[in-house]
């Protein structure tokens, strides 16, 4: 794959619109092809995949060992509650544990920021060829949702070709618990690479002032932006100001397990100001999709009915092509590490 330099990936900052649209192809490429039954693909075919999840997960965690099962990896879980963390074993022991059985790839949440770049600068420095894809750290990063939120925007832009340029010129909305939130920030990085304009909506304790320059400032560790000309991001603080000529609306999980003061006391009025609901999006002058990461709080950060109504609301498809888009991420490692493996292997 030319162009495709990261061996970990840690967030999206350092991407370039090249790399969205070879994760993107590559994703679509997977997602049309039957995966029924015992059908495989055999990329991956010896190598060990481990999902080293130390905080909860649903959705991205059994989509990667999904994704990883479908390119005929083996796959290893880890689960922190029956494991020798217990017993006082730290998180990077932990990680070389599974480096010493042969982990190809280790996927890494964890609640704190860092960790997963922490791992892979200690197995770089250890000579070890195992590579680090973050499934989530703290308010940092959650790399493969951003994808898996661009993909699935790209799809309900242009069908037939769901590329980064499907989002040129379009007006994203993000509402909510932007503060908390490692899957806005990802998003915040993939959409503006795309050149969407982003406009974030929330309260001033959820979303400061400082957002609206996120992207502004080059990557750290870079000292150049890989993306010329970003969308830019606008803060707005009210629905009514921000939903009319949206093209998009995505809601974020309130994280109350990530909020240290009491910075959101009433839930109800939350739900009055900023939850999404049918009528609420009339303010949008047209019919727009609905996003939402997972899991959702019904009745918090949008209606059930809503969150039910599949003309309108992409979760399900959201989940459903996170399979793709991991399995693209881990076709894309393997390939950067092993130059003449080629599409062929995916026949
Ligand atoms: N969106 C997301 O990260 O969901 P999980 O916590 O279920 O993985």
């Amino acid at each position: 794959m030319s162009g495709w330099h990261h061996r970990h990936i840690i967030d999206l900052a350092t991407f370039s619109r090249e790399n969205y649209a070879a994760v993107l192809e590559l994703a679509h490429r997977f997602r049309s092809l039957p995966m029924t039954g015992a059908r495989k693909l055999p990329a991956l075919q010896g190598r060990l995949v481990a999902t080293l999840f130390f905080e909860p997960s649903t959705r991205t965690r059994s989509s990667f060992e999904l994704a990883a099962k479908r390119l005929s990896a083996d796959v290893q879980s880890f689960s922190p509650s029956s494991s020798a963390l217990s017993k006082g074993e730290s998180v990077l022991d932990t990680a070389r544990t599974y480096v010493a059985m042969g982990a190809d790839v280790l996927v890494v949440r964890h609640r704190s920021t860092g960790v997963p770049q922490q791992l892979s600068e200690d197995l770089e420095q250890a000579g070890e060829r195992t590579v680090i894809l973050n499934g989530g750290d703290g308010l940092h990063s959650h790399p493969s949702q951003g994808l898996l939120d661009l993909y699935t925007l790209a799809r309900y832009f242009d069908p037939a070709h769901p590329l980064p340029e499907s989002l040129q010129g379009k007006r994203i909305v993000i509402v909510g618990d932007i503060l908390h939130s490692r899957v806005a920030r990802s998003n915040l990085w993939a959409l503006t690479a795309c050149g969407a304009e982003v406009v974030l909506c929330g309260p001033p304790s959820l979303l400061p002032d400082a957002f609206a320059a996120f992207v502004d400032a080059p990557p750290p560790g870079q000292a150049t932006d890989p993306v010329p000309n970003r969308g830019r991001i606008v803060i707005e603080r009210s629905l009514e100001r921000a939903l009319p000529g949206a093209d998009a609306v995505m809601t974020l999980r309130l994280q109350k397990e990530r909020m240290g003061q009491q910075l959101l006391t009433d839930l109800e009025r939350y739900y009055r100001d900023f939850g999404l609901n049918h009528q609420r999006l009339r303010l949008c002058e047209r019919s727009v999709p609905v996003l939402h990461p997972g899991p959702v709080n019904r009745g918090i950060e949008m209606a059930g009915e809503l969150l039910d109504d599949k003309s309108i609301c992409l979760v399900e498809d959201q989940v459903r092509n996170g399979v793709p888009i991991r399995m693209a991420l881990l076709y894309l490692m393997a390939s950067a590490e092993t130059p003449d493996m080629t599409p062929a292997a995916m026949a």
